[in-house]
């Protein structure tokens, strides 16, 4: 039966991590040499060593080259590309090869296929074509593993095991008659009775009473909008049963090789499919996470998010970049290639905020398949090019930075919290607004606050609250019991914190808290809601208090003030339906703390402007150097002996002399250009006493 882990609180259990200070910081690829002649092996490990290469994660794609029949096996090619990896000095991050069965299997076993709320066989010729609640399946994809685990278990260089890989990236809801039926069961050990369940999924509504466990489905098409807590207790189910295979593979890894560390590649950022990631968390001995950058204005931004996120889901202990790209990937619309200098860039970004190795998909651009326009680190062009030069001197950048593997990231006092579950019930149909976009609001906010000059934590809602001075906590509309009391608790012992509208709203059941909005949160903030008024797209209000000019969109209230002890920042000038002076924005002091809350989304200098004021009032005075405030991203690591810091230019102007940047921060400059230019990063060394 699949755990129902989706509620559990969360903390890490055990320490994470991998001893990373062995070899200092890992560099490498995804590497397919079953994709190759075996002639092109013997260039590829000496272009490897050329460029820095430590670490190579294969055969992640390789199934029907190991397994060519139910009772045929094929190791010989991994037999000797494992040897030669050893001999050459580059560790494996060994994939369990199980994210794409061959042919075979779903030939004979088409039942293993994933199916689509619409009904459709998600069939075989991609990948990920695997559900993972497929008994059928597992017994196959189990089998693999332990014969991965048998054959590799001791051999000297393999490292790490690398359960799957992106589990959930194409597969991550299925809605199969097997989907089904553990949906059922996980249902029953959530609720225990069909009682309980009819009460949490509000069946009175619409008709929908459930007298038989049987009776109940995944969410599948359906005549119209489905049962919310449906929806959501889906999303969770499948997160669980993601991570039940997860645990399933590592349960075989981990008896027949208790000494390897086990990881998988999360996609903390991934937009339809994000899983429960700070509770996969506790499955893996340390955290892995991809990232693809977004071309476009505020990339470098969102990419920080994301490292930050991580390293936050990695309970500030140093995580591997398992993949991103050297240049351009091949699944957008249009697909730019990197700018000189934006590989290193990004690399050190991630860096920063903890990654102990950066890897990238993949190790040489494919010649046929689907991603054979997705940049890797030896291009078509070969190894005379513009691109593995840079891909060389990032492998020697690191090894020049080995001192900071095995450091911890230092927290830093502002945070932005990010709530898989909240975000989850806003993808949802039959919302007030369908446009909220929770990514882009988080993300907002963190420009913000970046623009004080300040290291911003992006954390997970199950990270430590009370350990931030300011805390922003937007569109937090999910607010189930204990996260009240946490919340109120850092709050009485000195956070700062600020949420938004539609914060509070519901529990976890997504059932509307009665007596006013912001539900969960009314008493903290000392504010009532009557009525949402969420805006059409094209319309804004004005705002008086703050700067001039002050816009707000997307949504505004009538927020009465309920408690003596609430501020009002800022308040309503223009709004529809809004009398001119009605509170906007207000600020309760509860305990050491306050609790700040805004019913209408600010834009730009009005943002900035509150940020800022929030800012001051609880002390949070910038950290950087004047000259890079507001432009630099900033993150910190601390090891034994120093402190690191990376400093990575948004990208509106020159910085000037890296090594001034460093001077001013008290060390040396250790890594990066000579002169801190938009798209360049920096790593500073600050000795410690
Ligand atoms: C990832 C995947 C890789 C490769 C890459 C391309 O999602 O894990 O195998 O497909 O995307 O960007």
């Amino acid at each position: 039966m699949i755990a129902n882990d989706s509620t559990s609180p969360g903390f890490p259990r055990r320490p994470l991590g991998l001893d990373g200070a062995r070899r200092g910081l890992h560099f490498g690829a995804d590497y397919n040499p079953d994709q190759w002649p075996r002639e092109v092996w013997a260039e590829d490990i000496a272009l490897m060593g050329q460029a820095g290469v430590t670490v190579v994660t294969l055969p992640v794609f390789s199934w029907a080259h190991i397994q060519p029949g139910p009772d045929t096996w094929d190791f010989e090619w991994l037999d000797e590309i494992m040897d030669m990896m050893a001999q050459a000095g580059i560790d494996v991050d060994m994939a369990t090869s199980t994210a794409s069965p061959p042919a075979w299997l779903t030939r004979a076993h088409p039942e293993v296929l994933p199916v689509t709320r619409t009904g459709d066989t998600l069939w075989p010729g991609g990948r990920q074509q695997w559900r993972p609640t497929s008994p059928i399946f597992r017994r196959y994809a189990l089998d693999l593993a332990q014969r991965l685990a048998q054959r590799y278990g001791s051999h000297p260089a393999l490292i790490a095991w690398h359960v799957n890989n992106e589990l959930g990236c194409h597969n991550a809801f299925d809605y199969s008659d097997d989907a089904a039926a553990a949906f059922r069961l996980w249902l029953r050990e959530r609720y225990g009775s069909l009682d309980a369940l009819n009460e949490a999924w509000g069946t009175a509504f619409w008709s929908q009473t459930y007298y038989d466990f049987e009776e109940i489905l995944p969410p599948r098409l359906a005549a119209s909008e489905p049962n919310p807590t449906q929806l959501l207790d889906f999303r969770r189910f499948s997160s669980d049963a993601l991570r039940d295979y997860l645990r399933a593979e590592s349960e075989i890894l981990r008896e027949v090789t208790p000494q390897v560390p086990i990881t998988t590649n999360f996609m903390v950022m991934g937009d339809g499919n994000a899983m429960d990631y700070p509770g996969w968390a506790d499955d893996v001995d340390f955290v892995s996470n991809d990232h693809y950058l977004e071309p476009g204005p505020g990339a470098i931004d969102e990419l920080a998010f994301s490292a930050s996120l991580t390293s936050s889901i990695a309970g500030h202990r140093p995580w591997w970049l398992m993949e991103h790209s050297t240049s351009a990937v091949n699944w957008r619309e249009v697909n730019p290639p990197k700018r000189p200098g934006e590989l290193a860039r990004d690399a050190l970004t991630h860096l920063g905020h903890g990654a102990d190795a950066i890897c990238f998909f993949q190790w040489r651009a494919s010649r046929v398949g689907a991603e054979k326009y997705h940049a890797a680190l030896l291009p078509h062009a070969g190894a005379d090019s513009r691109l593995f030069r840079e891909v060389e001197a990032l492998g020697a950048s690191l090894k020049g930075l080995a001192e900071l593997s095995g450091s911890d990231s230092v927290r830093a006092r502002a945070g932005i919290v990010i709530d898989y579950e909240s975000w989850w019930s806003l993808t949802q149909e039959f919302l007030p607004h369908t446009h909220l976009d929770y990514r882009g609001q988080l993300l907002e906010w963190y420009r913000a606050l970046l623009d004080l000059g300040v290291r911003v934590d992006v954390v997970s809602s199950r990270d430590e609250l009370g350990d931030y001075d300011l805390l922003v906590a937007p569109l937090l509309h999910l607010v189930p019991q204990a996260l009240r009391e946490r919340l109120e608790q850092a709050v009485e012992g000195g956070t700062h914190l600020v949420t938004t509208y539609f914060s509070g709203t519901a529990d976890e059941n997504d059932h509307v808290l009665l007596g006013g909005y912001p539900g969960a949160l009314r008493e903290l903030l000392g504010v009532q809601v009557e009525e949402l008024s969420p805006l059409p797209d094209d319309e804004q209000v004005r705002i008086s208090g703050g700067a001039s000019d002050a816009v707000g969109r997307t949504w505004c209230e009538v927020v009465d003030v309920t408690d003596e002890s609430v501020a009002v920042l800022r308040r309503y000038e223009e709004a529809p339906g809004i009398p001119g002076g009605t509170p906007a924005v207000t600020r309760r002091q509860v305990g050491a703390g306050s609790a700040t809350y805004v019913s209408t989304r600010l834009q730009d200098e009005a943002l900035g402007a509150l940020v800022r004021e929030l800012a001051e009032s609880v002390g949070l005075g910038a950290e950087l150097p004047e000259a890079v405030q507001g432009e630099a991203i900033a993150s910190l690591r601390r090891g034994k002996d120093a402190d690191y810091w990376t400093l990575t230019n948004r990208g509106r102007k020159a910085l000037g002399d890296s090594r001034d940047v460093a001077a001013s921060l008290g060390g040396r400059l250790l890594a990066g250009p000579d002169a801190l230019g938009i798209g360049d990063a920096v790593v500073v060394r600050v000795a410690r006493d």
